[in-house]
Formats: structure tokens, C-alpha cells, sequence
């Protein structure tokens, strides 16, 4: 198929977000930019639109998909709400957070991967909320990457994943965040954390009355448990070479760095203060030490440059998990198939 790209700088170019929002509304997928990642969205109450997701992500069918609506009260049209539900909508909504709740027979089963739950998110970044709003429905959007690599963070990401397999791409420039929404499961006023992101634990905190991480978030899944959430269960994305995270000070990373570089044939992602400490050879400063939310923005896009670069092992420092630092972590410690190494 011949995959349309346009860019949309600001929404007052209302006939380009018009066109977007036309072929969403005929049945067709555009890839779009949000506060977090690029989406790939279909009209998520055509069963058939759903289902082109699925095939042109090369996504397994039991994993379902967010739905995407301009105002956190468009949710009542597809989902049972509550009133946590608006306590944090008032809170958090258009933002990075996605609230999963009973479904309606409006979104069809294909959507949800068959669970009789829904996950709501409303976007913040103003081109998504406009085009959603400009369809008049929700739009499901998993992120715009082909299954296993990683989420896209710019519209080269997605042209590369996407062209030929999508109608339209929307080139609205950087996601701002970089790591997919936070999603949560409300029972009550009680939230249970099934995937960290820019909304933390804290800030949930403020709203909730408790919040329960789920043990998936940091830890690896048993051999026949049955997760949380579908996603949970598969390998996200892996690079070419393994990745290793570090565990230890700064200085012992340094060290041990300094040794792999003089007998490995190793790429780095190191924070930028410590570039002039190492080798210029597959080094990628992945922003400042102690500035959890430039190494967050950055992190796809230095692992998908680590996967041109032809080292034999990537190495990282393995993130805190306090605050953002969590969503940094359960990002990593999948990509590094939870392999550690204390240095
Ligand atoms: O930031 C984001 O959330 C991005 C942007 C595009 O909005 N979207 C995104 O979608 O990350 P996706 O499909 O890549 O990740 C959605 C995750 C999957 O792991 C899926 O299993 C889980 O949400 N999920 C969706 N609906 C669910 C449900 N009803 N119950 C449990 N988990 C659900
Ligand atoms: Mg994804």
C-alpha cells in the first residue's frame, strides 16, 4: 500500500489534521505523534480497522490495544467509569496515563484482545487530541512500531517500521516523554501499576487510596503465571546484540567500561558527563546523569542506533527505580532480558 507522510507542525492547520482524521474515519490506519510515542490508530469501534493494527504491527491477537479519546468523558461512551476514574482524569488526563476499565459493547472484541476490559487513555500532545477529535471516536493506538522493536519516538522511527503497511504518517517531531503511558487497573479507589511511565507511583498516590505495584513491573513473570496484562508476557523488544545493565557506582561502572572497551567489541550508552571518560567507539550519551527524563526521551532511539552499530554486547547502567526512574528501568531491564551485572 502507498503510505501518505505529512507533517503537521501546529494544529491550526486544520485541513491537513481534517485529512488525517477522514482516513481514520474510513476504516484506514494513520500513525500519529503523542506526548509519549508515536501511535498507530484505527477507529476503534470498526472491527475490520482494529484488526489492520494487528496485522500490519505483526501483533499477536490476544494482546489488546488502548483507545484514545479527546476528553477524558468521551470514555463513558466505551467504558464503565467510576468515580476514581474522574478523580484522576481531573488529575492526570489529557496526559501520560492509561485507565483500564469494564468495556461497553460499543468497542468490539477484536480490540481488546477478547477481555471484558478496556484501557482509556486521552492524549495531551494537541495533534492527537485534535485528530481524534476531528473523527468523532476513539481511536485504538498500540505504539507505531513493528512488533519486538522498540516504540517510536520520532516519525523516522515509524517511516522505517511503517511505510507501505499504513495509509498515513503524521510527522508532528519528537515525543516529548518517550516511554509509552502508565497503565493502571482500578478496583475501587485502589490502583494496581501494571506498566510505570511518566505518571508515577507518587503522583498516583495523591489521587488513590492505595497503589499496588504489580510484580511484573520488576520482576520477570513465572514460567505458567498468568499476567496482568497480555503485554506483560511478551519479549518487547530485543536488540541484535544482548544488552547487559550495570549495577553498581558510577566509578565501578567507569572502570569496568574502560576494561570492556580495550578487549570487547562493546557499544555503550553512558550518561553524557562520562563520554569524555571512554572511548569515542559505539559510545551514545543517552543525556545527564541525574536527568531521569532526557535519559527516558532518549532511550528508543539510542537502542534502535545500537542495533546499526555491529557490537558484539551493549552495555547500560541499570536505572533506579525512584519516581520515573521505574518506567526507565522496567523499559530496560526487558530489552536486557533482565540480565544484570554487578560490577
Ligand atoms: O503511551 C502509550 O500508551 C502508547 C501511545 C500510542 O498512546 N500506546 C501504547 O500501546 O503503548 P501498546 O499497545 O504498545 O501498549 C499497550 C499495553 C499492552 O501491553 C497491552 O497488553 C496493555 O496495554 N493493555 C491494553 N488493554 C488492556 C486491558 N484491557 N487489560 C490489560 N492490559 C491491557
Ligand atoms: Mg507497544
Amino acid at each position: 500500500m502507498e503510505t501518505e507522510i505529512i507533517v503537521i507542525s501546529d494544529v491550526s492547520e486544520k485541513e491537513k489534521i481534517k485529512k488525517a482524521a477522514d482516513v481514520l474515519r474510513r476504516g484506514g490506519l494513520v500513525a500519529f505523534p503523542t506526548e509519549t510515542v508515536y501511535g498507530l490508530g484505527a477507529n476503534a469501534t470498526d472491527e475490520n480497522a482494529a484488526k489492520k493494527i494487528y496485522a500490519a504491527k505483526g501483533r499477536p491477537s490476544d494482546n489488546p490495544l488502548i483507545i484514545h479519546v479527546a476528553d477524558p468523558a468521551d470514555a463513558e461512551k466505551y467504558a464503565v467509569t467510576s468515580e476514581c476514574y474522574y478523580r484522576l482524569a481531573k488529575a492526570f488526563m489529557p496526559g501520560p496515563l492509561t485507565v483500564i476499565l469494564p468495556k461497553k459493547e460499543t468497542i468490539p472484541a477484536s480490540v481488546t484482545g477478547g477481555l471484558d476490559s478496556v484501557a482509556v487513555r486521552c492524549p495531551q500532545h494537541p495533534i492527537a487530541n485534535e485528530i481524534i477529535r476531528e473523527c468523532g471516536v476513539a481511536i485504538a493506538a498500540p505504539s507505531a512500531n513493528i512488533s519486538g522493536s522498540p516504540s517510536p519516538t520520532c516519525a523516522k522511527h515509524v517511516i522505517h517500521d511503517m511505510t507501505g503497511r499504513v495509509d498515513m504518517i503524521v510527522d508532528g517531531g519528537a515525543s516529548e516523554i518517550g516511554l509509552e503511558s502508565t497503565i493502571i487497573k482500578l478496583d475501587g479507589n485502589c490502583a494496581t501499576l501494571l506498566r510505570p511511565g511518566a505518571i508515577t507511583c507518587d503522583a498516583l498516590s495523591c489521587v488513590c487510596e492505595r497503589v499496588e505495584i504489580s510484580h511484573a513491573v520488576t520482576e520477570e513473570l513465572a514460567a505458567n503465571e498468568k499476567p496482568l496484562s497480555p503485554g506483560m508476557k511478551y519479549r518487547h523488544y530485543a536488540p541484535t546484540s544482548p544488552l547487559v545493565l550495570l549495577d553498581g557506582d558510577d566509578d565501578c561502572v567507569i572502570s569496568f567500561l574502560r576494561r570492556a572497551q580495550n578487549r570487547e567489541h562493546c557499544t555503550i550508552l553512558c550518561y553524557d558527563e562520562e563520554a569524555e571518560l571512554l572511548r569515542f567507539e559505539r559510545l551514545i550519551p543517552i543525556g545527564k546523569r541525574d536527568d531521569i527524563a532526557a535519559q527516558s526521551a532518549k532511550l528508543f532511539s539510542a537502542l534502535r542506533e545500537a542495533d546499526t552499530l555491529d557490537g558484539d554486547v551493549i552495555y547500560a547502567h541499570l536505572p533506579k527505580k525512584e519516581g520515573l526512574g521505574l518506567a526507565l528501568y522496567n523499559r530496560m531491564i526487558r530489552a536486557a532480558a533482565h540480565t544484570i551485572k554487578k560490577v
